[in-house]
């Protein structure tokens, strides 16, 4: 049982036992109706205090059963709230710490409410795409007025129980305790001064009203659709409130229910729970285990102080751990830290940073030009240029001076990290740490992990991306790991798409009303055209075989490499990001295609959505299957993360899941047809094949 029961003189007392924050599941839920029970049939009992032990009063549902039948299974949570109404002895909730969701509406349930400031207060499942789906829409405006508990709701947001104190009115909180630690005893004080009042109050009876009426809900649902213009959720929380206001509370708690019900089944809310659950799986790693011993990072050390080591550098300053960046030459240096400077001055500018954290981060920040003064470093992150000689040299010099037992992390974005590795006598020691531009402001990290990378190093990497606030995921050695070797297959179809009809903006919008932040053109110009060009002429020499359209390569030719250079795919103003259309290119891609003999096509949205996103997900499927990723959701972490896929589709495999695989694998046989596309890519990865046969999906 996850709840306990104890009897202090005339008060029960029930206390949800359910580490880590008293999640709502079937044997906790078990635990508090009996309590009630056995309260109410105690004559000794007169009133029941219903609390947390830990670190919470309660975080709501059980995350282990989401989803799941169990979820639902009697005593649901409705039905325990119904019970704690119907109790013939008060019920007091005394709160602390985390109250939110599913634990909010507990409390909402309960006769009275006393709580400790500093309580976090909130109704998250609007972040799953989800409404509180146990009363919480129909009690917390009765409780706390309807405009902020409606701003609760939609946003999901958590407030601090001293703040909802205050305001004028509620109800939420029948008394505030002096403290956290005086909580359990002024609760039990509490239930005395009340245990006799009778009737008890109820939320439910309270009156639920706005002055403005249903013109107030018009209003909040137009805000609200214009925020969140691609999730149902925050408008249908607002048809729930409104429901709130019509009077009767039992048909406010059916729409209420047909409203989270229908959420239930959206690809959307799917998708939110999804990338919930994938987040968490992530930083696990199949065969490490979770208590492996690591080692203390207490400083690091950053070679090359350019584009990625001056951003690197940051996230440690950020968390506060030291830095110290080495370069070759002391302007090198100069410039690096004036980088990091100027960044965080335009953060102080718009307020996001405080003077005095931007001036203790900068006392983190050292340099120098000697790799002596990097030995006591626990962590060096190489950033230098991406040349395998370059590496060497620099992996020689920190396995010569480096601590023994210092992890040794390379930020390649193209390099073998097992050749990197081999350039140590400590090839456990290193692993790689790709993280993506701009690296202080980019949530992704993969993780790569070497052949011989030790267990607990990859244990150690990743607690520190979570202290560095990125997410981790674990990437086998192969050329591009996980992102850019499946972005390569995506940008070989956008490179087809142009040779066969389509223009750079016709590709880039389809796939931007598909969601994506950006497509592959301006994607191109933004991250550098010239980066591509690099790696395509060293792979002519290593996989000659690969077919691609040569247009990227003619772009580079004319010196158009993106931004950077006022011209890529598309024109660009000085100091704007709009990407202008130029007939020039047009005219390229034109002739191109003459050249070659092609007869452009008219290509539907559908066409181009289809090849760009299942490119993805069949080199995906081949990366499961070469071991490269562990699990399918960490693919969908990689792309939601670090490329900019809509998140309300969850990420390319939750997608393909959704389409179904049957569905998806059909459509690589057509493209397999196109005589133009390249029919071996699009044999289906017999992964992705066997998964389609059977009727199964990725996740
Ligand atoms: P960058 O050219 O901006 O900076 C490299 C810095 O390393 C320069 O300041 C240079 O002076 C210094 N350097 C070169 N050789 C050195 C040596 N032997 N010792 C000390 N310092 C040395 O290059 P960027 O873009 O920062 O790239 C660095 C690494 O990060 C490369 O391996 C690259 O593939 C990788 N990377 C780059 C990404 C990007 O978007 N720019 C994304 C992810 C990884």
């Amino acid at each position: 049982m996850t709840a306990e029961y104890k009897v202090h003189g005339d008060i029960a007392v029930i206390t949800l036992n359910n580490p880590p924050v008293n999640g709502l599941g079937l044997a906790t839920r078990q635990g508090i109706a009996d309590g009630l029970a056995k309260a109410n049939a105690d004559a000794a009992v007169k009133a029941i205090v219903l609390t947390g032990a830990g670190k919470a009063f309660s975080g709501g549902a059980d995350i282990k059963e989401f989803g799941s039948p169990k979820a639902m299974q009697e005593p649901n949570l409705g039905s325990v709230i119904l019970a704690i109404e119907y109790s013939a002895k008060p019920v007091v909730a005394a709160i602390h710490s985390v109250c939110m969701g599913g634990g909010l509406e507990l409390a909402l349930g309960c006769h009275y409410r006393i709580a400790a400031p500093g309580t976090s207060v909130a109704l998250p499942e609007v972040k799953l795409g989800l409404l509180p789906g146990a009363g919480g829409t129909q009690r917390l405006p009765r409780a706390l007025g309807v405009e902020p508990a409606l701003n609760m709701i939609v946003s999901g947001e958590a407030i601090k129980s001293e703040m909802l104190a205050m305001l004028p009115g509620q109800k939420l909180f029948d008394k505030m305790a002096a403290s956290a630690e005086s909580l359990a005893e002024e609760a039990l004080g509490y239930a005395r001064s009340v245990a006799d009042a009778r009737p008890m109050p109820l939320v439910r009876n309270l009156p639920c009203t706005h002055p403005q009426g249903d013109a107030y809900f018009q209003f909040a649902r137009n805000m609200v659709k214009g925020m969140s213009k691609n999730f149902p959720a925050p408008a249908k929380c607002v048809d729930a409130v409104q429901a709130a206001t019509k009077g009767k509370f039992e048909a406010g708690m059916a729409t209420e229910r047909e409203l989270f019900i229908n959420l239930m089944w959206t690809p959307e809310s799917k998708a939110l729970r999804h990338i919930f659950m994938a987040e968490r799986a992530a930083s696990k790693i199949p065969d490490v285990p979770a208590d492996t011993a690591q080692r203390a990072i207490k400083s690091v050390a950053v070679i090359g102080a350019g584009t990625m080591g001056g951003g690197i550098s940051m996230n440690f300053l950020n968390a506060g751990i030291p830095v110290t960046m080495l370069e070759m030459k002391q302007e090198a240096l100069d410039r690096g830290v004036a980088t990091i400077r100027k960044n965080y001055e335009s953060q102080v500018k718009k307020g996001k940073l405080k003077q005095d954290k931007y001036e203790q981060r900068m006392s983190l920040l050292s340099t120098t030009l000697s790799y002596d003064d990097l030995k006591d470093a626990d962590m060096v992150i190489e950033a230098v240029f991406e040349e395998i000689g370059v590496k060497e040299a620099v992996f020689k010099e920190l396995d010569r001076v480096m601590k023994p037992g210092a992890i040794l992390a390379s930020n390649t974005s193209t390099l073998n990290v097992d050749s990197i590795a081999a350039f140590t006598k400590r090839p456990q020691d290193v692993v790689g740490l790709h993280f993506f531009s701009p690296a202080n402001v980019m949530k992704l990290l993969e993780v790569v992990r070497g052949a011989k990378t030790a267990k607990d190093v990859m244990a150690t990497v990743m607690a520190m991306a979570k202290k560095i606030k990125k997410t981790a995921v674990v990437s086998g050695v192969c050329d591009g790991f996980i992102g850019n070797r499946m972005i390569e297959q995506y940008g070989r179809q956008g490179g087809f798409l142009l040779d066969e009809g389509c223009t750079p903006a016709q590709v880039d919008k389809a796939i931007e009303k598909f969601g994506f932040a950006m497509g592959p053109f301006r994607m191109g110009d933004l991250a550098g055209n010239d980066i591509g060009w690099a790696i395509r002429k060293r792979r002519s020499v290593e996989r000659a075989d690969m077919k691609y359209s040569k247009t990227a390569d003619l772009l580079c030719e004319k010196g158009r490499f993106g931004q950077k250079t006022g011209a890529g795919w598309y024109d660009y103003v000085a100091g704007k990001r709009d990407a202008i259309p130029n007939a020039e290119v047009i005219k390229m891609i034109e002739d191109y295609r003459k050249a070659q003999g092609i007869t452009p096509r008219k290509i539907s949205d559908e066409e181009i959505v289809q090849r760009l996103v299942y490119s993805l997900v069949n080199e995906a499927a081949h990366i499961l299957e070469d071991g490269i990723a562990s699990k399918a959701s960490d693919i969908d972490m990689v792309y939601l993360m670090g490329y900019g896929f809509p998140i309300y589709r969850g990420g390319p495999m939750n997608y393909a899941d959704q389409v179904g695989l049957f569905n998806v694998v059909q459509a690589m046989k057509r493209f397999a047809q196109n005589p133009l596309d390249d029919a071996t890519f699009w044999q289906p990865a017999p992964l992705l094949a066997r998964l389609a046969a059977e009727g199964k999906t990725f996740n």
